[in-house]
């Protein structure tokens, strides 16, 4: 995690669901702890992470919602306004140009484009000179990345578009985008997995896709969410003999219970196994909490646990 905190941009990667924004939130804790002046970018709109911490939503502006830990909603349209306003020099120039649906008529007709203005506003984000004089510079930048394709798509968009767009302003911040996420110095990956079958095996999918396609190595892989282990396999041989003579209906469900979460706890041992072998980076895990949403003191108490594995 030292390594991994000391880089400027941390992409928190992952299929839908297993626990990207949990994962964000809990590194992003633990910077600001270190003295860091972090922001969390969301992506898809979601702001789960601000609704938790404030009951309502940051939108398109840095907010601070814990001491050091700033949040942000990266809107597309907004940062693609905000890079033609630098490129004319005026704002009411870029809107004419902006406006009327203008946003929405060349995302259509560009693919990637969505992808390209939000990555270009984390990269913005991350720079030590901000674009606006007054903006103090983060140390840390850290990104909950959309779920589709764990969000590759979003990582390759800047090279597919400096690709397209052979010269001009907006070749020059794709390529700059482009060598600052395949910089390992400043860019680290982290990948999010939950303990079954398919996460595991998508995850390693992933991971070589990155190499191949970023030329880029996993800094971390997290499996999520995992049961803890209660007790071993004497003990639950012993259950397994109860179980059958025991008469108290209620007993004999409890008992059942406890075994069949026993045995999902193994299931996901192996599953943790077969990430292991499949990534090359440190895999390290988090429980699974028993609560039926998380908030900011279990991101909290997540944050610990990850520091410690580290
Ligand atoms: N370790 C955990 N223990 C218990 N619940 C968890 C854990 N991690 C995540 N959750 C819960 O699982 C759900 C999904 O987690 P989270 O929102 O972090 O995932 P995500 O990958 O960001 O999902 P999405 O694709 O919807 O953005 C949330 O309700 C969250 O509170
Ligand atoms: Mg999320």
């Amino acid at each position: 995690m030292e390594g991994l905190l000391e880089k400027r941009l941390v992409v928190v990667a992952g299929k839908g669901g297993v626990g990207r924004t949990t994962v964000a939130a809990a590194l992003g804790l633990a910077s600001a702890r270190r003295g860091k002046r972090t922001i969390v970018c969301e992506v898809a709109r979601q702001e789960r992470m601000s609704r938790a911490v404030r009951g309502e939503g940051v939108g398109f502006h840095e907010t601070e919602l814990a001491p050091r830990l700033f949040a942000i909603s990266i809107d597309p349209e907004r940062s693609l306004e905000e890079f033609l306003v630098d490129q004319v020099g005026s704002r009411r120039l870029a809107g004419v140009l902006f406006h009327n649906r203008i946003f929405e008529y060349l995302a259509a007709a560009t693919p990637g484009l969505r992808e390209l203005a939000t990555m270009g506003k984390v990269w913005e984000l991350a720079q030590l000179e901000r674009r606006r004089r007054p903006d103090s510079p983060y140390d840390l930048v850290i990104v909950d990345m959309q779920a589709t394709g764990h969000g590759l798509g979003a990582l390759r968009t800047a090279r597919t578009f400096g690709d397209v767009a052979r010269v001009g302003p907006v070749r020059r911040r794709a390529d700059m985008i482009d060598s600052f996420l395949r910089d390992s110095r400043q860019t680290g990956v982290v990948a999010v997995a939950l303990p079954e079958e398919m996460p595991v095996a998508e995850t390693i999918e992933f991971a070589g896709a990155l190499h191949d396609q970023m030329g880029l190595e996993l800094e971390l892989t997290v499996m999520n969410a995992m049961l803890p282990e209660r007790f071993g396999g004497a003990e639950a041989e012993a259950i397994e003999r109860v179980d059958g003579e025991h008469g108290a209906p209620l007993v004999a469900a409890a008992l059942r219970s406890a075994l069949s979460e026993y045995h999902r706890a193994g299931a996901q041992r192996e599953q943790l196994e077969q990430l292991r072998a499949g990534v090359e980076s440190e895999v390290v895990t988090l429980p699974y909490l028993f609560e039926p949403d998380l908030g900011l003191d279990d991101w909290e108490l997540l944050s610990h646990e990850l520091e410690q594995r580290l």
